[in-house]
């Protein structure tokens, strides 16, 4: 399995093996996702975790999620929901989220996701009319907009939600002042806003390719 700590993989195996195992669904459908060409979007098994236990340690039952890919992280959520919690998930593409949809559907857990096609920005817009009110969002789509999620996202949090954002660290590429890699720069962005923003109190998390957790004030 592809690990992005920043850490040794020995280390990483460790960790493994004396966390909780992973779901056999989540496990079949990181199975499944492996075989895909762009199955290094998918989060890491700890981080999959690591999301639940967010979720279950903050009492979330409305979240949000933008960045689906084939539903790792939304069926991991899913998993960890109260019967009556809901998922907002976003993406753009219906190819993706179809693989996501059957593992929903196994895991019996389709009905707690609400899954809204189309660019995540309007879909932002049209939840912002909706009202929205969410516990808990995790942000994982397109870099480039990642500032752009945030403050739409923030405007959607009741006050002492959690948002958690990935890749913040990008490969480490953030402090290689040569890249200026379209991504890169967004991200970079979306970090340094974070440090002053009195909105939030937020921390960014050196783990898998950096999660940055932020609570609405
Ligand atoms: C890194 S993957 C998400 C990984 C997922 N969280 C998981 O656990 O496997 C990013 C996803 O963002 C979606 N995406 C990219 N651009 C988007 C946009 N403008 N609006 C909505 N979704 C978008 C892609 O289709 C892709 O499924």
């Amino acid at each position: 399995m592809e690990s992005k700590f920043f850490t040794s993989e020995a280390l990483i195996r460790y960790v493994e093996s004396v966390s909780a195992p992973e779901h056999p669904l989540l496990a079949a459908l990181r199975t499944e996702t492996d075989a895909h060409p762009d199955h290094q979007m998918q989060i890491t098994a700890l981080q999959g975790q690591f999301l639940q236990l967010l979720v279950l340690a903050t009492g979330a039952r409305k979240t949000l999620e933008i960045g689906v890919f084939t539903g790792y992280s939304s069926l991991a959520a899913a998993l960890a929901l109260p019967d009556d919690g809901r998922i907002t998930a976003l993406d753009i593409s219906e190819e993706y989220t179809s693989v996501a949809r059957r593992y929903w559907k196994k895991a019996g857990v389709e009905g707690k996701i609400d899954l809204r096609i189309g660019p995540a920005l309007e879909s932002l817009d049209r939840l912002t009319k909706e009202g929205a009110g969410f516990d808990f969002a995790f942000i994982d789509a397109d870099k480039t907009s990642y500032p752009e999620y945030f403050e739409k996202t923030l405007a959607l949090m009741r006050r002492g939600g959690l948002i958690a954002v990935d890749n913040t660290l990008r490969d480490g590429k953030v402090i290689d002042a040569a890249n200026r890699e379209k991504d890169t720069v967004a991200i970079r962005e979306f970090n340094a806003s974070r440090r002053h923003d009195e909105r939030v109190i937020s921390s960014l998390l050196p783990i898998a390719d950096g999660l940055t957790l932020a609570v609405k004030r």
